[in-house]
């Protein structure tokens, strides 16, 4: 099947050609206009064949072969093509579900590719075949595996240009400990067809091939590589990561590859964030060089081994992982753009669809069995607005109860997120039926909101809570600001790269904090002095760097002090005033403020070590949300310029350090 595809593509193409002209013309006009799934009549029929090692399943459109019982995806066929995975790799090593786990228990731990050990039919109708590959974990196996239940779907409908693939992980009550730190579904496509990647409307690009990549000078770490010899000459001197492709979840819906002849697309639509872990904004992995397309479910990424699903104390959890969509297109054009609105088409068309109504798990709760909840959300901060006003625009979500701001590093359960309309407004829709606290945070305000009290969402309840208020934290008038209140730090100083470690796709990009290397350029442009921004003269977006990092003295990494200077008049000596400070990142980093004394011993506030989001070096513009406030007593500022000093004090690495969000000094309240 693998050999000599190109000349059986030639000979396949005649054959399917009249199939498909007489049984369904529409395969073979442009994409856009394929036969949308309602139109099941006209589309060919749903095929399963089932062999001693394989399981194919076909409806005349794609037709996607798994590995027997492991259940793996060893070819997808399309359009003449007979897999557009990377039939080099071995048939396991091509799509799969895979997992990183450890026992503290016994001290093991492992990546694994979850062969499954047991394949059954779920449904074979004229509608839909499901299928599924399990694993299971018995207490005899004592420390042998990992214990998890693993049960993988894959779901083909007729007259779809793809197929979905969904997974259960379960695990009993009473099992032993275990640590799952990443759990993802990945495709290795071929690596002759594919070379043009998108992950948005404006990271597209064509990308360096595995090979480039190995032959490539390996730069901070291993999986950034400067291209220095790729077979695409325009991509020499090229810098090249993985991590230079990240999204948030909240953006990450489609994303894939193109290949130029035949001029088709792969894509990873992921309709939904209710399973992926960390709420709207916890970034990760898309697609990247290889060429390889992802669906990451969880993983540390851009928030730290705390993020793993820690299971303990025989703890019962399930969850299921998608389906994601795995969609193909293509046209007899050559426009990249058309394939990718198209993907983007498909993808809203997939939203629509959510929940969906095909998985057969009852493990999958179909619309009807979950519910709904609407309200208004509302600000007060009487120093921005006398009266109550809307929160525009407003993340608010429900997530397994806990403390304030537990949800972007909550893991076990699933998420159910909107955003508030102009005037505040929310409706979550289609959510599973449980237990849940309402969190909220909104741009251009400082902190979390959590509604006091469970909310609980029965199957088919529409709750109407009405009008929800948060209370801003709030002192005082605002003396000065420096940035925008919103979990980035995206509206600061983002430096060029070092001219020989461009990404060339960022450079006239809105996310050009993905380049390379930026920590080095702080002391390549603070060499001997720290920055010092003046309130009233600098401009946060100029004068103050995105990411408070270390100095590079000669390869020792060394802490840095920032100041902020300003003056105050008519200072209240008897008043308190107050130190906003919110933290878009941390990674290792301790943030120690003074007021007015650099030398101080005990500082006004010290983080002490925090975070391990590592987004400094990933190329992130945030990672984990921190927020700080302190009181500083009037006596300590003067009439007149003062000083606050931050400095970061930990240093050893050039990824050690802070992104902020946000600065505000309040003045002491007023009446
Ligand atoms: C546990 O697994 C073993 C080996 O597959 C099997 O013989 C045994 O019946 C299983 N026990 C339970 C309780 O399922
Ligand atoms: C950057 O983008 C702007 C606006 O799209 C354009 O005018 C400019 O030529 C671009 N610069 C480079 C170096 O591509
Ligand atoms: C630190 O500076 C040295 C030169 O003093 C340079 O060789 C090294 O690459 C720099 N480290 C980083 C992380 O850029
Ligand atoms: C990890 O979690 C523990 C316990 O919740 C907490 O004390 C610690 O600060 C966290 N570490 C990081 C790096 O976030």
């Amino acid at each position: 099947m693998e050999k000599g595809r190109r000349n059986l593509f030639v000979g396949w193409l005649g054959i399917a050609f009249w199939f498909l002209l007489i049984v369904n013309c529409a395969a073979w006009i442009p994409a856009q206009r394929l036969i949308p799934h309602d139109n099941k009549d006209s589309s060919p029929p749903l095929k399963l064949s089932v062999s001693h090692k394989h399981v194919e399943m076909d409806n005349g459109i794609v037709k996607v072969t798994l590995v027997k019982p492991d259940g793996q995806v060893a070819s997808i066929a399309y359009k003449g093509i007979d897999n557009v995975l990377e039939y080099r790799n071995k048939e396991i090593q091509r799509g799969y579900w895979d997992i990183v786990w450890s026992r503290p228990d016994i001290g093991k731990g492992s990546f694994d590719t979850l062969h499954a050990t047991s394949f059954r039919v779920i449904t074979e109708t004229k509608d839909q075949i499901e299928v599924s590959f399990t694993k299971t974990w018995n207490v005899s196996y004592g420390d042998n595996g990992f214990p998890l239940n693993i049960d993988k779907r894959f779901v083909l409908l007729p007259g779809s240009s793809g197929f979905y693939s969904y997974a259960i992980f379960e695990h009993l009550e009473g099992w032993p400990d275990i640590n799952i730190d990443e759990a993802r579904i990945a495709f290795k496509l071929d690596q002759e067809m594919f070379n043009y990647m998108a992950v948005s409307d404006d990271r597209q690009r064509i990308m360096p091939t595995a090979r480039d990549r190995s032959e490539g000078h390996v730069l901070g770490y291993k999986e950034a590589v400067l291209l220095t010899n790729p077979d695409n000459p325009d991509l020499k001197g090229e810098v090249d990561d993985k991590y230079q492709y990240s999204c948030d979840n909240k953006d990450n819906r489609v994303h894939g590859w193109i290949s130029n002849r035949p001029h088709v697309g792969f894509w990873v639509i992921t309709p939904s964030d209710e399973f992926r872990a960390g709420g709207p904004v916890k970034p990760d992995l898309t697609s990247h060089a290889g060429p390889t397309s992802l669906s990451v479910f969880f993983s540390g990424h851009y928030a730290g081994p705390n993020f793993s699903v820690k299971l303990r104390n025989g703890e019962q959890w399930k969850m299921v992982f998608g389906p994601v969509f795995i969609y193909l297109n293509s046209d007899s054009g050559n426009k990249h753009s058309t394939l990718w609105e198209d993907a983007k088409k498909q993808s809203s068309e997939e939203i629509k669809k959510w929940p969906y109504s095909f998985p057969m798990s009852s493990d999958f709760p179909k619309a009807n069995q979950r519910g709904s909840i609407s309200g208004r959300l509302l600000v007060r901060d009487k120093y921005i607005n006398k009266q109550l006003s809307p929160a525009k625009l407003a993340y608010v979500g429900l997530a397994s109860p806990g403390v304030v701001g537990s949800w972007q590093s909550e893991t076990k359960g699933y998420q159910f997120w909107t955003k508030t309309d102009e005037n505040g407004y929310f409706t979550i829709k289609g959510v599973r039926a449980n237990t849940y606290n309402l969190n909220a945070w909104v741009p251009g305000i400082i902190g979390d909101y959590q509604h006091e009290g469970d909310v609980i969402i029965k199957s088919g309840s529409q709750i109407q809570i009405g009008d929800l208020v948060y209370d801003a934290p709030r002192n005082g008038p605002t003396l000065w600001e420096i940035g925008i209140p919103d979990r980035s730090a995206a509206e600061f100083y983002i430096p060029d790269p070092a001219p020989g470690l461009m990404n060339k796709l960022y450079i006239n990009n809105s996310e050009k904090f993905r380049q390379y290397g930026l920590w080095q350029r702080y002391t390549d442009l603070y060499p001997t002095e720290d920055l010092i921004y003046t309130v009233g003269e600098s401009d946060y977006k100029k004068d103050w760097f995105f990411a408070h990092v270390t100095r590079n003295v000669s390869r020792n990494y060394r802490p840095t002090t920032w100041k902020i200077e300003f003056d105050v008049r008519n200072v209240i000596r008897a008043g308190t005033y107050t130190l906003r400070m919110a933290l878009a990142s941390a990674n290792f980093a301790e943030i120690q403020v003074r007021m007015n004394n650099e030398n101080a011993r005990r500082p006004d506030l010290s983080t002490g070590r925090i975070g391990m989001d590592n987004a400094i070096a990933r190329h992130g513009i945030h990672g984990q949300y921190w927020l700080y406030s302190v009181n500083i007593a009037g006596y300590k500022i003067q009439n007149g310029r003062n000083t606050i000093y931050l400095r970061q004090a930990r240093g050893s690495s050039p990824y050690i350090g802070v992104m902020y969000d946000y600065l505000r000094l309040e003045g002491p309240p007023t009446t």
